[in-house]
């Protein structure tokens, strides 16, 4: 037997699937004091203990677990140091401080002004070593070079198009150490908390994606990328400079984007300064 669908079998499946449309169009849109319609509730629902709650599971009925013995919550209990319990801990916070801060914050305490005093240079405790200044270079291209470029111009690609203009990195106020902006410390801070200006975040930090030692691994990249424009073609050691010299000869230097193959090294920022 041939197998037809008639006509009222369609007609109703036909009318099924506009009400099922109708309903969820109706569902966009309206006001309700109903509990929202849940698709997916797994992700809503979650098992879970409120603080403070009980709970037949453990022994002493709490939700809550005890930390184990002698623990001191570091971050959230104000230690006043007043308390006998805390002063040992008080103590070893501020020495703590007091020997990281240059290299966890850049800083050594503040000016008479409230302003942060930002260190001059890269802390001494930190090794600065060609491997350390490409970990620098990785992280920058990473990070960076798509508002600043690889070679730190401003021009990368979203950098372009941000609404607020960036700044070249070899304007001189960023080597000027006698000004804040050339300090190491502040290159540091920006890097790890971003540029506020008037108030507003004008460059998002990179905190949570460059540890302390990376972003100071950045700060020797961005001095290595403006040593390399300061440098004359007759300082470059003499086994490399037939090689630049002939990268020169074959592109004319590109105003732009092209990142640098290694640091110090980038032939279209070498040849600016004196040189032959
Ligand atoms: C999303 C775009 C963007 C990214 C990514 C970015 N910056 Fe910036 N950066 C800006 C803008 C915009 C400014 C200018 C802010 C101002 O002057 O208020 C700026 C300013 C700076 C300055 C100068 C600050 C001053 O006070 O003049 C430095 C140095 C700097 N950035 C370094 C970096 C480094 C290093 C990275 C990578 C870790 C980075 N930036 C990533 C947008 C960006």
């Amino acid at each position: 037997m041939k197998k037809t669908f008639n006509n009222s079998a369609l007609r109703t499946a036909g009318a099924a699937l506009c009400i099922g449309a109708g309903l969820l169009a109706g569902c966009r849109g309206d006001r309700s004091d109903k509990p929202p319609h849940q698709f997916f509730p797994d992700l809503d629902d979650q098992p879970r203990w409120k603080p403070q709650a009980e709970t037949p599971f453990y022994a002493n009925k709490r939700t809550m677990r005890e930390p184990p013995a002698n623990v001191v919550a570091f971050g959230r209990v104000g230690i006043s140091g007043d308390e006998t319990w805390g002063k040992p801990w008080a103590e070893q916070r501020v020495d703590l401080l007091r020997d990281g801060e240059a290299v966890f914050k850049g800083t050594t305490g503040v000016n008479a002004d409230g302003s942060p005093k930002y260190v001059d240079k890269i802390p001494a405790s930190i090794e600065i070593t060609p491997d350390f200044i490409k970990l620098g270079q990785t992280k920058f291209n990473i990070y960076c070079s798509v508002c600043h470029g690889f070679d730190g111009s401003g021009k990368g690609m979203v950098g372009q198009q941000w609404s607020y203009p960036l700044p070249n990195f070899y304007d001189p106020k960023y080597k000027d150490q006698t000004q804040y902006t050339g300090k190491d410390g502040y290159v540091f801070n920006v890097i790890r908390n971003g540029v506020y200006t008037n108030g507003e975040q004008k460059m998002p930090g990179y905190g949570h994606a460059l540890s302390e030692k990376q972003a100071w691994a950045v700060v020797a990249y961005f001095r290595a990328l403006q040593e390399s424009r300061a440098v004359p073609l007759s300082e470059v050691p003499d086994a490399e400079r037939p090689v630049l010299e002939e990268k020169i000869r074959q592109s004319p230097p590109a105003a732009g984007s092209a990142a640098p193959a290694a640091p110090a090294s980038n032939p279209a920022d070498a040849p600016k300064g004196g040189g032959k």
